[in-house]
């Protein structure tokens, strides 16, 4: 059959892996793909950056939003990130073009989800939260059946990694954040990782696929881990608790409750033993019970894992609507104070 011709846009740590699986994994994929995917066009910052993958035969473009239009490219890949910018443009153009879009990008799902939605084809995301874990595919497909009334988690490999690791040194975050941007785990502005930001842009995803209805940002009660120190930490394990940023959605009669911060969990629970730069995504139906998936949540090979599971199913003409099923009824997002703990 005619290979899959994509381009990405942006050479970061996930779209370098990506191109890299592409290339490691080729014969198995084209397998699993009913043919081959192939690398056609690029667009990153500076063309002359080592990257460890070859990109010579390849169409370049300074523009990423130039991609929307190349006739000879059936699939975009956008590896940018941010909420705005050329990462939102290039999406809206590719749509536009007919073009299926395979993202990464959290922050743009989270914020303008539900209008990349209304536009109508091809979106797919499962990259975006939780990196290797399959939590879109889960949630949308595999749980499907239920009513679920929670979804929640550990949706940050840097806040993760560096909580586990201040409590086994004893440091302060500051000291131990930088490792975290070295290992490729960090946001460009890493602000977005430790003031919780990144993991409500997830939790925004999993809650708009489990209750079928966009959340509203401005409704998710936000706290990150600047406030906890080596010594909270040291405490709690005293009492017998290990300290998690987590991130839970919660739907009852009155509407969903969203809301990240750090939490005390009891040291024998296995979201406490989800350590490092792993993630955990965890859910309840009414049919399934609690369901808890585990692995790595950042980096170069989980994310680009979940980018090349979409254009697998792309490549064989497995497409889902953005948020998958209808949204089954109008819940209201609850409003801050309704919060409990
Ligand atoms: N900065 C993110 C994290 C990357 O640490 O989880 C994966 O989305």
């Amino acid at each position: 059959a005619r290979p899959l011709a994509i381009a990405i846009a942006g050479l970061g740590t996930v779209g370098a892996g990506v191109a890299k699986l592409l290339r490691d994994n080729a014969d198995l994929i084209a397998a699993r793909a009913g043919r081959p995917i192939v690398v056609t066009a690029i667009s990153a910052r500076d063309r002359h950056k080592d990257r460890g993958v070859a990109t010579g035969g390849m169409r370049w473009y300074d523009d990423p939003v130039a991609l929307a239009d190349d006739a000879g490219v059936d699939v975009v890949v956008e590896t940018i990130g941010g909420s705005e910018g050329p990462a939102r443009a290039l999406v809206e153009a590719a749509l536009t073009a007919g073009k299926p879009v395979v993202t990464a990008n959290k922050a743009l799902l989270a914020v303008h989800g539900a209008a990349l939605a209304r536009m109508g084809g091809t979106l797919a995301f499962e990259a975006a939260v939780a990196g290797g874990i399959p939590a879109i595919k889960a949630i949308r497909e595999g749980l499907a059946a239920n009513r679920l009334s929670r979804v929640a988690g550990i949706l940050n490999g840097t806040c993760n990694y560096v909580l586990t690791t201040m409590r086994e040194r004893g440091l302060q975050f500051a000291e131990v954040l930088h490792e975290a941007q070295k290992l490729g785990y960090a946001e460009a502005d890493p602000a977005f990782d430790i003031d919780g930001v990144d993991a409500a842009h997830k939790l925004a995803i999993l809650a708009a696929l489990a209750f079928g209805r966009p959340v509203d940002l401005a409704a998710v009660h936000i706290e990150g881990i600047r406030g906890v120190s080596a010594l909270d930490i040291a405490l709690a394990e005293e009492l017998g608790f290990r300290i998690k940023l987590l991130g839970i959605a919660t739907r009852s009669a009155g509407g969903v409750s969203t809301r990240v911060h750090p939490c005390m969990v009891p040291k024998g629970a296995a979201i406490a033993r989800v350590e490092g730069v792993f993630n955990a995504v965890v859910a309840e139906g009414d049919f399934c019970g609690r369901v808890m998936l585990e692995g790595r949540g950042a980096g170069a090979g989980p994310t680009a894992s979940a980018v090349v599971a979409d254009l697998i199913d792309i490549a064989r003409g497995r497409l889902t609507p953005v948020w998958g099923a209808e949204a089954l009824d109008d819940v209201p997002s609850l409003p801050m104070e309704a919060h409990v703990g």
